[in-house]
């Protein structure tokens, strides 16, 4: 078990909030912060590329002033999400602003980040890689990575397809730094099952898409109230790669969720195309049928701070027995 100092010290529970494309903004993840996770964004958010810049100033400085007014409080460093594919012109942009401002955590996602480890150590800072299978971890890890995230069966957005047990017991036979483990954990029992589980730390997405700051619409949230594992559909249509999105979604869009065309993965596209589409196809994981609400962000992480600790007290109770 693996958590390194900068995570360890400041957050108030093993949580990195997922970044999500067109829903992670600077109120969501400043929230997110201030209740003890770390909170993340994906730079091709910050629209036009300029943005970024100003969201990132915006984000320190609300920490920087949270942390002045009450140094002992937790508050969890932030993040930001490169996605490393052809696709992304912005790339090389984002990463210098991010490096000038020393991002504390960059998660990248799709290609191994050989050119982002050494930028972002060069200021003390650490990468993280999403990975959906061992082959995808070992490739992060010989590109230096500091931490891997495991995106298994049943994540929001583009999902992995392997039982959570099977990847993180095989990835934890050859790697003991810090495993994030990813899909369909929404509240406090589940983190702790994550821990048991080999995982250092849990990798919330969908959970924060149903909060006040998160930047989804209203009828998108209703939707996440409503469904349920069954109304979630995988398939690779939108985007090239399989993701997981809301079916009530993909039929309002006029099209038939059991029988969407296959989609090779040279299709993939980040562009203005894909945020189109993202916005219209709403994604979400498995775990969408443990939302009932839609607090704000600060009142659903005490919700999960409780829960957890209740899980764990249930938990020392039950393995009394054993
Ligand atoms: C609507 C949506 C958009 C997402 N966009 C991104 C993204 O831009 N970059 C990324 O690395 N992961 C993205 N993800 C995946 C999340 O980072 C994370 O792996 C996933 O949400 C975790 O599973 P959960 O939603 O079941 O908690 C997205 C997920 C959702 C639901």
């Amino acid at each position: 078990m693996a958590i390194p100092a900068l995570l360890r010290e400041r957050l108030s529970l093993p949580v990195i909030c997922a970044p999500m494309f067109i829903l992670s903004n600077p109120d969501l993840v400043i929230a997110q912060c201030l209740g003890g996770l770390v909170g993340s964004f994906p730079a091709l958010n910050a629209r036009p590329l300029g943005v970024l810049e100003e969201w990132i100033v915006h984000i320190k400085t609300a920490l920087a002033q949270a942390r002045e007014a009450d140094p002992g409080r937790r508050i969890g460093p932030f993040a930001v999400n490169q996605i490393v594919h052809k696709s992304n012109d912005r790339l090389a942009h984002d990463m210098e602003v991010c490096v000038r401002h020393q991002v504390p955590l960059i998660i990248t996602s799709l290609s191994a980040p050989q050119d982002i480890v050494p930028a972002v150590h060069a200021y003390g800072g650490l990468v993280f890689h999403d990975v959906i299978s061992v082959r995808h971890a070992e490739k992060a890890l010989e590109a230096g990575v500091d931490g891997l995230i495991l995106v298994c069966a049943g994540a929001g957005g583009h999902a992995g397809t392997l039982n959570p047990f099977a990847l993180v017991g095989e990835v934890r036979r050859f790697y003991d730094g810090p495993i994030v483990l990813s899909g369909a954990i929404g509240n406090g029992r589940a983190i702790l099952a994550a821990q048991a589980m080999g995982a250092d730390l849990a990798y919330m997405g969908t959970r924060f898409i149903a909060t006040q700051e998160a930047g989804a619409s209203q009828a998108y949230k209703d939707c996440l109230v409503a469904s349920r594992a069954a109304d979630v559909v995988y398939t690779p249509y939108f985007t090239g790669v399989p993701g997981n999105y809301l079916k009530a979604s993909i039929l309002a869009a006029g099209l038939d969720p059991e029988h969407l065309p296959e989609r090779g993965k040279d299709s993939m596209n980040m562009g203005s195309s894909s945020a189109k589409a993202w916005k219209d196809i709403w994604g979400a994981g498995q775990g969408v049928g443990g939302i009932d609400d839609i607090p704000a962000t600060a009142e659903l992480i005490a919700q999960i701070q409780r829960e957890y600790a209740q899980a764990r007290a249930a938990l020392v109770d039950a393995t009394k027995l054993f």
